[in-house]
């Protein structure tokens, strides 16, 4: 089994995944004795989702081998195929990637014979993060449908938010948007953020991605943390039981105050949390 985009996956086979996951948390033992293993190909910076990968395939007692691209051949123009082939040929079980270029997987499809495991494509597609969201939401409300989101700050430039976008309306949330002008995403529903606070479930906010702007920000860090950061003041307009999400990494006093990020209403680090189980279940299934 592949897992590339969350299109792919019927809504049954979704909760079957977050069902797993919880299964995981709880304490559920699987024990591959070294005996698989997943190498972690990573073409783009990562701290949360690769060495979760890698955590999640430690704990399922598989072996992991972690590609390092800054020194490896592609220095010397190798091209993705070539270097994903080569740890097929090496022996890995499954292979875990993340590149900077849309649906880069399409060239990999049919090619490589050992399960893909997406951990992010450009602007495309991040379904682990997605599935980890969505497992943190069910924790907290134990239903998807009816629930009111409103995904705050970078859309356009977003995986999470697109995957997210997507997957939430299929099942039954609705999603807002709310940031800068400059990312309104065509076809969202964008609103003002101080017009929506008070009647969401959930706030989830992004990380400027600027590593993928063709001109810097318009606005300056305080400006931005003014009209479109979560402070104090907003949390306060919260529902009572409304969380805060945030897939980091996060910038303190950007897009979040730095003293919401471990409030009572955040679930930041229960998300990174929830992180590991998602991807155990994801690797259990790709092997299987
Ligand atoms: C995100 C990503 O890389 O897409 N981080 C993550 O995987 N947890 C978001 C980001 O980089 O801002």
């Amino acid at each position: 089994m592949n897992v590339l985009n969350l299109d792919d996956f019927s809504t049954e086979e979704i909760n079957q995944i977050l069902d797993l996951a919880e299964e995981f948390k709880n304490g559920k033992q699987v024990d591959y004795k070294g005996e698989k293993v997943i190498a972690n190909l990573f073409f783009e910076p990562s701290t949360r989702t690769h060495y979760s990968f890698d955590m999640a395939a430690l704990k399922l007692g598989c072996k992991t081998q972690n590609f390092d691209a800054e020194n490896s051949s592609l220095k010397k123009g190798e091209t993705l195929y070539d270097t994903v082939k080569t740890f097929e040929m090496f022996g890995a079980d499954a292979v875990v990637i993340r590149h900077v270029e849309n649906e880069y997987y399409k060239q990999l499809v049919g090619k490589i014979n050992i399960p893909i495991l997406n951990a992010g494509d450009g602007t495309g597609n991040h379904p682990s993060q997605s599935l980890l969201d969505l497992l943190t939401i069910r924790q907290e409300f134990g239903k998807f449908e009816g629930l009111k989101v409103v995904i705050v700050g970078d859309v356009t430039h977003s995986r999470v938010a697109h995957t997210n976008m997507k997957i939430m309306e299929r099942l039954g949330m609705t999603v807002y948007t709310s940031g800068p002008e400059e990312y309104r995403e065509e076809g969202t529903k964008f609103v003002d953020l101080d017009e929506i606070i008070d009647k969401v479930d959930v706030v989830m906010l992004l990380r400027v991605q600027h590593e993928r702007h063709e001109h810097s920000m318009i606005e300056t860090v305080e400006e931005y943390h003014k009209l479109h950061g979560l402070n104090m003041d907003r949390v306060n307009k919260m529902k009572e039981n409304a969380i805060i999400m945030h897939p980091a990494p996060f910038n303190r006093n950007v897009e979040i105050a730095d003293d919401v990020v471990e409030c009572s209403k955040s679930r930041i680090f229960k998300q990174i949390q929830n992180g590991v189980y998602v991807r155990m279940a994801l690797i259990y299934k790709a092997l299987k």
